[in-house]
């Protein structure tokens, strides 16, 4: 069993994201026993949230449903998952500093797993407008894709 949490700031618009077409793809590849995926966020704010009502409205329009509930990432995940894969720099900064000494989890950069857009990072859409969430998605389906060949080659 692989195990990928996936980590924004709030937890209710990238990571959801993330989490929900990575776990499409894995459904569509019948590789549901293989992998265990979450997401989770490296602020409180939202805890107990479903995603942003527009992050949510832009995925319905791609056919994904978001379910997940915001959370916060706890020392806990660095034991549990194998890779948690953070969307821009400052997120992989401070998963950086939280983590562990010999913690099992590898910290991975979404933006590196690009293959059809050239991004340095998956920004964060919350304070602009549509064109934002569905950038976002576009990234996200890129990169998951990508993730997913790799952790499958792993
Ligand atoms: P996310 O977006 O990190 O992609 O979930 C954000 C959501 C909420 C906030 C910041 C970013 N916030 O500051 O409340």
């Amino acid at each position: 069993m692989v195990k990928v949490l996936f980590i924004c700031l709030g937890n209710i618009c990238r990571s959801p994201m993330a989490e929900t077409i990575f776990k499409h793809l894995v459904e569509e590849r019948g590789l549901e026993n293989s992998f265990e995926v979450d997401s989770a966020g490296l602020i409180d704010y939202h805890e107990g949230e479903l995603a942003d009502n527009r992050m949510r409205r832009h995925a319905s329009m791609h056919g994904y449903y978001i379910t997940h509930r915001s959370r916060p990432v706890e020392t806990g995940d660095f034991s549990h998952f194998d890779y948690i894969i953070g969307m821009d720099h400052q997120n992989i900064r401070a998963l950086e500093s939280m983590q562990p000494a010999g913690s099992r989890a590898q910290i991975l950069d979404m933006a590196s797993f690009l293959r059809e857009h050239e991004a340095a990072t998956v920004p964060d859409p919350y304070y602009g407008g549509d064109q934002g969430f569905e950038y976002v998605i576009a990234l996200l389906e890129d990169a998951c894709a990508s993730l997913l060949d790799y952790l499958c080659e792993e």
